[in-house]
Parts: C-alpha cells; sequence; structure tokens
C-alpha cells in the first residue's frame, strides 16, 4: 500500500474577495501536495470555506444579503479562482455543509462525553474581526483587539466551556517531544511561550446571535451556536468524513496544516487540545508563513492596494507567479510584493537560467545531431558534473519538507547553472570544430540531462513549464522518472528533441498599470463599508453641561459634553451660527468618542459631536428619549 499524505490550506473566511496572502497559502500547499504526488504518495489535499460566525453575519447584512445568500457567492468565487488557477485539491469543504455540521456536533458531543466540557457564563471582551475572545489584560487602551487593532465588544453570556487548562500540560510535552511539530522554529517558540504562561478554558459557544452550527441534539440546548474557530478547526477531520461516512478518515493525522502566522495560536493551541480529547492523533506539522505587503506596505482596502491575485496571474502568467511567491521569501518570514520584483525574477531566474537553456539544448541538438539525444556517453566525459548536480538535487528535498521552497528552488537553480556552464565552458561548437562529434553530443545531453532533472523537481511548482519541457525533451513526467532520474540518479533514455517556442519572454516594463482592476475592484466596494469598518467608530450618548462660543470663530462652540467619563470632554463644534451656547445646557447629543484628540484654533478637541445638514442648515442629533450618559449608539 502506497504511503498517505494529507495537506490543508485554512478554510477561507467568506467576508471578503480572495486575495494574494489566500492565494500564497494555497498555491504552497498545492506544490506540497503535488510534490508527495510525484513521490508517489496517495495524497489529499482539502481546502474550502469558513462562513459561520458574526463577522459573515455582519458582512452580509451590510451587503443587505442574508447570511447563507452571500456566504454562496463569496465560497463560489474562492471556489472559481483556485479552478482557473488549476489547485489540484481533492476536496473543497463548505462549512455550511451538511456533513460538515454534523461531523462538528459529533466532534463536540464526543468532548463533552469525555468530561471536557462544562456550561457557564463567559464575561470579557471580543474581536469580531478575529473573530476571538481577550481578556481584559491583552487589550490595547481597555477595549482594543491586540491583534488587529479594532473596537472589540464586551460580550457577557451564558457559554459552554472547553477544559483547554487541562491540557497544557499534554500541550507542552508535545512540542518537546514533537520536535517539528510546528514549524517554523521560530514561531514554535512564541507558542510554546505562550502557552507556559498559563492557558484559560475556553468558550466554544455563542448565544448571543445564530449564525453557526447548533449545539447537538442530545444536549436539548438550542439557544447556543458552536463558536466559529471550534466549527472552522473542525473541518480538517470533518472532510474525511468524520461523524459521517469515514471512509476517507485513513488520511488522518494531516501531514501538513498549511496556515499564516496570524491564526497559528488557533491551530497549536486549540486544535491540538480538542484532538487530544477526541482521543484522534495528532497532525505531524502545523507549518506557519509570514505576510504579504505592497510595496513595503500592509495591504488593505481602504488603501486600495490589495493584490488581486487573478489579475496577477493573467498579466504576468500563473507559472511564473507561483514561482515568484515560493521563491521570493523564506517561509515563515514576510514577503513584499511589487512589480519590479516579480519582473527581475522572470526575467532573470527564469528567462537568463531557464528559459535559454532550453532554447540552447533545442538550438545545439537541431544542429549537431538532428534533435536527437544521446545520453549513452555523458558519463564517459561528464561524470564529475552529473554527480555534482545529483548531489545538489538529492539534498534539495529535505528542504520541500521544512517548507523552504526558496532554498528547494535556489538548489535546483544551481542545477541550471552548473548545465548553462557547462555549455560555455566545454565548448561544443569547438568539439565540433576538431571532428570531435560525440563529445559535442555529450555536452548537449549533460545539459538536457540536468535541465530534466531540475524540471522534475520543480514541477510540483510549475507543473505547466516543466511538462512543456518534459515534451520538448522527449521524456513522461511522472513518478516514474522522478526515480529514474532523480532516486536512481539515472539519465534519460534516447529521445528524440520537439523544438518549442521560447518560454519567457523578457518583459521590459510594468504591466499593471494604476489604477489595477484590484484597486477598482476595492473601490467599487468602497462606497459601501463593512459593518466593522462600522462598529470601529465609538459613538456614545453624552449631555452637555456648559457650552461657550470662541471668540474668533464665526462657526465655533466650545462644548463640555458628559459621556459617563470622569470628566467632561471638551469638544468643538462647529454650530455656533445655528445654536446660542447659552440653550445648549442639558440637552443630550450623540458623540464619537475614539477620534484622535485633535487642536482647532489652539484648543484640545476631543471627540466630534453628531449634525445632521441640508439646506436649511445644521441640526444637533439627539436621542429620541433621554438615554443614560456614555449609552452606545450603534
Ligand atoms: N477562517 C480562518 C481560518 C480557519 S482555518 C480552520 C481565517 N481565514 S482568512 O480568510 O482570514 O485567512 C486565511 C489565511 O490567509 C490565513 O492563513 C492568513 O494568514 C492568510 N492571509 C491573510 N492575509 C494575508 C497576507 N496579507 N499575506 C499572507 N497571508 C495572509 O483566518
Amino acid at each position: 500500500m502506497s504511503k498517505k499524505a494529507y495537506i490543508t490550506t485554512p478554510i477561507y473566511y467568506v467576508n471578503d474577495i480572495p486575495h494574494i496572502g489566500h492565494a500564497y497559502t494555497t498555491i504552497i500547499a498545492d506544490s506540497l501536495a503535488r510534490f508527495y504526488r510525484l513521490k508517489g504518495y496517495d495524497t489529499f489535499f482539502l481546502t474550502g470555506t469558513d462562513e459561520h460566525g458574526q463577522k459573515i453575519e455582519q458582512a452580509a447584512a451590510a451587503r443587505g444579503k442574508s447570511a447563507k445568500e452571500y456566504a454562496d457567492e463569496v465560497s463560489a468565487k474562492f471556489k472559481a479562482l483556485w479552478d482557473d488557477f488549476e489547485i489540484s485539491y481533492d476536496y473543497f469543504i463548505r462549512t455550511t455543509d451538511e456533513n460538515h455540521k454534523l461531523g462538528a456536533q459529533k466532534a463536540f458531543e464526543t468532548m463533552f462525553k469525555n468530561g471536557d466540557i462544562y456550561k457557564g457564563e463567559y464575561e470579557g471582551h471580543y474581536c469580531v474581526s478575529c473573530e476571538t475572545f481577550f481578556t481584559d489584560s491583552q487589550l490595547i487602551n481597555n477595549e482594543y483587539c491586540p491583534d488587529c487593532g479594532k473596537i472589540t465588544t464586551l460580550v457577557k453570556e451564558e457559554s459552554y466551556f472547553f477544559r483547554l487548562s487541562a491540557y497544557q500540560d499534554k500541550l507542552l510535552k508535545w512540542y518537546e517531544e514533537v520536535d517539528d511539530c510546528v514549524m517554523p522554529k521560530a514561531k514554535k517558540n512564541e507558542v510554546i511561550n505562550f502557552v507556559k504562561q498559563g492557558l484559560r478554558d475556553l468558550s466554544i459557544t455563542r448565544a448571543s446571535f445564530d449564525w453557526g452550527i447548533k449545539l447537538p441534539p442530545f444536549l436539548g440546548d438550542s439557544k447556543h451556536v458552536l463558536y466559529v474557530w471550534l466549527d472552522a478547526l473542525v473541518n480538517y477531520i470533518s472532510a474525511l468524513g468524520y461523524g459521517t461516512d469515514e471512509k476517507n478518515f485513513s488520511y488522518w493525522p494531516a501531514s501538513f496544516h498549511l496556515v499564516g502566522k496570524d491564526i497559528l495560536r488557533f491551530h497549536s493551541i486549540y486544535w491540538p487540545a480538542f484532538l487530544m480529547s477526541l482521543n484522534l492523533p495528532l497532525p505531524k506539522h502545523i507549518a506557519a508563513h509570514g505576510w504579504w505587503t505592497r510595496n513595503g506596505e500592509k495591504m488593505s482596502k481602504s488603501k486600495g492596494n490589495v493584490v488581486n491575485p487573478r489579475e496577477v496571474a493573467e498579466v504576468y502568467g500563473l507559472e511564473n507567479f507561483r514561482y515568484f511567491l515560493l521563491r521570493e521569501v523564506p517561509f515563515g518570514q514576510d514577503g513584499d510584493f511589487s512589480q519590479k520584483a516579480l519582473i527581475d525574477r522572470i526575467n532573470s531566474d527564469l528567462g537568463n537560467e531557464l528559459g535559454n537553456l532550453l532554447n540552447r539544448i533545442i538550438g545545439m541538438s537541431g544542429k549537431y545531431n538532428n534533435y536527437e539525444l544521446i545520453s549513452s556517453s555523458v558519463l564517459k566525459f561528464y561524470k564529475k558534473d552529473i554527480d555534482t548536480a545529483d548531489a545538489i538535487l538529492s539534498n534539495a528535498e529535505s528542504f520541500i519538507h521544512e517548507l523552504q521552497t526558496n532554498k528547494y528552488l535556489e538548489e535546483i537553480w544551481k542545477v541550471l547553472t552548473i548545465a548553462n556552464q557547462s555549455i560555455t565552458l566545454y565548448e561544443p561548437w569547438t568539439k565540433i570544430k576538431e571532428g570531435k562529434l560525440e563529445e559535442a553530443n555529450a555536452i548537449v545531453a549533460l545539459s538536457a540531462n540536468l535541465l530534466a532533472k531540475a524540471s522534475i523537481l520543480f514541477s510540483p511548482i510549475m507543473p505547466k513549464t516543466a511538462q512543456t519541457i518534459a515534451k520538448s525533451l522527449g521524456f513522461e513526467l511522472d513518478t516514474k522518472s522522478y526515480e529514474k532520474l532523480i532516486i536512481n540518479k539515472e539519465l534519460l533514455d534516447t529521445t528524440v528533441i520537439t523544438p518549442t517556442a521560447p518560454l519567457f519572454p523578457r518583459i521590459e516594463k510594468e504591466l499593471m498599470n494604476t489604477p489595477e482592476p484590484a484597486i477598482k475592484e476595492a473601490k467599487k466596494d468602497e462606497q459601501l463599508i463593512s459593518a466593522d469598518k462600522f462598529f470601529n467608530s465609538k459613538i456614545q450618548v453624552g449631555t452637555i453641561i456648559k457650552a461657550e462660543p470662541i471668540e474668533k470663530s464665526d462657526r465655533l462652540l466650545k462644548v463640555f459634553v458628559d459621556i459617563g467619563e470622569e470628566k467632561p470632554r471638551q469638544i468643538l463644534s462647529a454650530i455656533k451660527a445655528y445654536y446660542d451656547a447659552k440653550t445648549l445646557e442639558g440637552m443630550q447629543v450623540c458623540v464619537v468618542a475614539n477620534l484622535k484628540p485633535a487642536k482647532i484654533m489652539g484648543f484640545d478637541s476631543y471627540g466630534m459631536i453628531l449634525t445632521a445638514e441640508d439646506k436649511n442648515g445644521i441640526t444637533l442629533i439627539t436621542p429620541q428619549n433621554l438615554k443614560d450618559v456614555g449609552s452606545i449608539i450603534k
């Protein structure tokens, strides 16, 4: 029976369209899955979408759609992109699938019956954008999310808890015993330090909204839905039939869970603890990659600098994009996307090194031997070069197991350099002049064999390019040729070369204009803001304590508003033309309380009072009934 490999991507939230970060994770995972298939492993590659939770519910509401309707729409966009990118997934899971729901309920029930779940009350802060609970001490300035910086909401509700604290020692033991269970090392150390600080039990249900999976029926408690991270993590086993049809369950445990660094904690702490509670084996590797920025800046919709992977692939070529993503950054570190860096890689590594090599081989074999490629005399003249290359290539494999795809490609490219240099150094044209035809052909065959070996190994990253090269050199690119040329270090049989068009035409200038379609797409959405964005503003009811005119200004009043803090806020408001300062005392207004302080005409202003303006002028907005000062407006 062949060995099995199970590779997963995170399941993507359906609150937004796919961007380069999603494409990066998926392309690494796809390359890894293709690598295992090349080695003859029976491989299962999973991706999909994460569709429940408050964030999705709010994103849908902001667009006037039902959560399911919106999830269907965005999930289809992810699937279509992966299909167009020829991502070789075996299964695309959606957390709204019936089988997943059953799997998640089964997991809850099993953990409950194993004594790891109890009912209590949760009181604390929640970041909807990260779908994460935070304690007071974790927050920035008492209310902002330490991960994304957005404002959190205070939650107080009945909740079921998972006894995460009971797993602290078991987790630490696992990290200690299994060296590469979490990769890379630096990230693993961060996880260990976090766990050592102490784990609290985890709230795993929510009772204040209902866009989620219901608790298993045996509990008879319909108030709660599963916490979206429990729901999401279970996808890795429900996709294999956990709780339903377990015929694919033999793929478990996962060989690699690929994740971004922002979601490593969920994967390396919660997930293994859940699995321990379920008495299931733990994943072999959880590997966290870094983040992509654009021209050195964080990508965000509001900046309009989000890289649209579809556009990059259309303009620069999908395989070139894949090569760039996997070659440009060391795994685990952040990377920067710029058209310049991409063009440099295409022109230099791909065009000069790889494309030229193929052209030279085609040209020489046509000229010297009517396109026939005879490898039999390579070892007679150039064994040393073949041996050096074979040694490099067998060493390269260890890098892909560590997900160091940049080093893996670097090693393979060393072999292409040897091939190019051997042509320059051994000068087949001189051998021809000297009448040494066998030796001249051996040089061509030497470089062609090096190219063939290199192509087999980069085929998981650039499958189409490798296929084109294999076709041109006249061999089948499959597990058999991997075993023959890489494992057994043999050479190609005699083949006939088929000329092919240059693979990497030179790119002279940046091909994506500004504004790019990616930006236009973001702009189109920009008129609509997401619910989370709105909830970033903290608007509160306040009572005006006093107001006074600012002498030198026709527009401004200095207003003191009580919003339930220690002292009233001083806010400058441009309402002088419409209100007499003396009449304002006692009036209730709406205050944007989390604005950055500003200096206006030499006075500090701490917030903004909301007004409405039409052709008749400005009016203050006031609550319909008297409300407690500090009441939140939403
Ligand atoms: N739904 C959760 C994952 C649940 S897995 C059981 C989630 N989804 S996500 O859509 O927000 O993010 C998915 C992945 O995209 C994460 O691994 C994240 O790190 C990655 N990226 C999001 N933005 C990114 C960049 N700018 N750069 C690189 N990857 C980034 O989290």
